[in-house]
């Protein structure tokens, strides 16, 4: 467990893909495998339903969301997980983003420790320390698959108390998902210690195993937050929701009603048709099973370290010890070099992210193949 410096860093996956961005414009071929979103466009009916609500859908909603979004939702964890949830506990956000504003605001007060694992999403870190809190990391590493245990949890915690912990299961950048008792372990040391779980479940969906297990199956005191923004293929729609603890929504309504309004309108729209398109994204999801499976293979043929393929979300998390100790530099030279964007580990870990580079695969199979054959070319250089 280490204490971060106070200072919040470039979100490198965005500045390759502005160079990247500026080689294209230049005329060069890039296969971009930096970037965290699916290819594929949301389900043709959640356009048209769009299309359809715009001459009317311009004003704000309730700073909950819609009634028809919030019961949705309500369907969705009836339908997926089992659990019954009332709609006055959901809260449409801008994106899981907007959520985890609201989440930390509604939960603890500024200077509060807050628990997420390294490596993570760049964001955890950059965000906490924007809104003045203090991120406190708990590594996890490759020998367990990249999962969090709750023996961890405890660990750190004796060193070093914190009041939350965040947590994405299927996670970035490695794609380790926690299984039902995994998750249950979380949960439970979670709750001996009296920390707030926030239970990120942004790629719920995409777990190659199974069923993804929401933390709301097993508690109610978690932070429930999560996203349109993968699954259902609508990274720049901004939308997303967070289910609450009874005793918390109340404070987050307010603090929605203040820094947000409501979420976008039309965006709102587009997210309830997109819960009735469960088959566009299953088909979508078995696009990246195929990828996952090249790419974990070709990687693994080129020398690049990654244990078994990733449990779920759309990522290949590769140690690169073989040929560098500089992800960043390797990075850079991928690209220039052979066209080939990823994203440095030092994005997601600043310890040890310089011995790893996470390659997306949520881009087409032909990219896949493209990229891996760009990059044999690159390393026998
Ligand atoms: C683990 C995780 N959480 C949250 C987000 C933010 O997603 P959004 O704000 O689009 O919902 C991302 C984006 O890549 C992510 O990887």
């Amino acid at each position: 467990m280490s204490q971060l410096p106070n200072r919040m860093l470039p979100f490198q996956a965005m500045e390759i893909l502005k160079r990247a961005r500026q080689m294209e414009a230049a005329g060069r071929q890039i296969c971009h495998l930096e970037l965290g979103e699916p290819g594929s466009p949301p389900a043709p009916r959640v356009i048209e339903a769009v299309a359809k609500a715009l001459p009317l859908a311009q004003g704000y909603t309730n700073a909950k969301g819609m009634m028809e979004l919030r019961q949705g939702l309500v369907d969705y964890y009836a339908a997926q997980h089992g659990v019954s949830v009332a709609a006055d506990d959901i809260v449409a956000t801008m994106g899981s983003s907007a959520g985890f504003i609201l989440a930390f605001h509604a939960a603890f007060a500024p200077g509060a420790r807050i628990a997420i694992t390294r490596p993570g999403y760049p964001a955890y870190i950059n965000t906490l320390i924007g809104l003045g809190f203090v991120p406190v990391e708990i590594p996890v590493g490759p020998g367990n698959g990249w999962l969090l245990t709750g023996a961890e949890i405890e660990a750190a915690y004796s060193k070093a108390p914190f009041e939350g912990l965040l947590f994405a299961s299927p996670a970035n950048p490695t794609g380790a998902a926690v299984d039902r008792a995994g998750l249950a372990d979380i949960v439970a040391s979670c709750k001996k210690l009296g920390v707030r779980l926030i239970s990120d479940e942004i790629y719920h969906g995409l777990d190659y195993r199974g069923a993804s297990v929401s933390a709301l199956e097993l508690t109610r005191d978690a932070i429930i937050i999560n996203s349109f923004s993968k699954y259902y293929c609508m990274t720049g729609w901004r939308i997303g929701w967070m289910v609450m603890p009874e005793e918390l929504i109340r404070r987050t309504e307010i603090l929605q009603q203040n820094l947000f309004i409501s979420a976008p309108t039309l965006s709102q729209i587009a997210a309830t048709a997109a819960l009735g398109e469960r088959d566009y994204s299953e088909e979508r999801k078995a696009g990246y099973a195929a990828n996952r499976a090249v790419l974990s293979a070709g990687l693994a043929g080129l020398g690049f370290d990654i244990g078994h393929a990733s449990d779920g979300a759309f990522y290949a998390y590769a140690g690169i010890s073989r040929f560098s100790n500089d992800s960043l530099a390797f990075c850079e030279a991928l690209l220039e070099q052979a066209g080939v964007a990823a994203t440095p580990g030092v994005d997601f870990d600043r310890v040890d992210g310089h011995n790893y580079v996470r390659f997306s695969y949520a881009g087409t199979a032909e990219t896949m193949s493209l990229a891996l054959e760009r990059m044999a070319g690159f390393l026998r250089a």
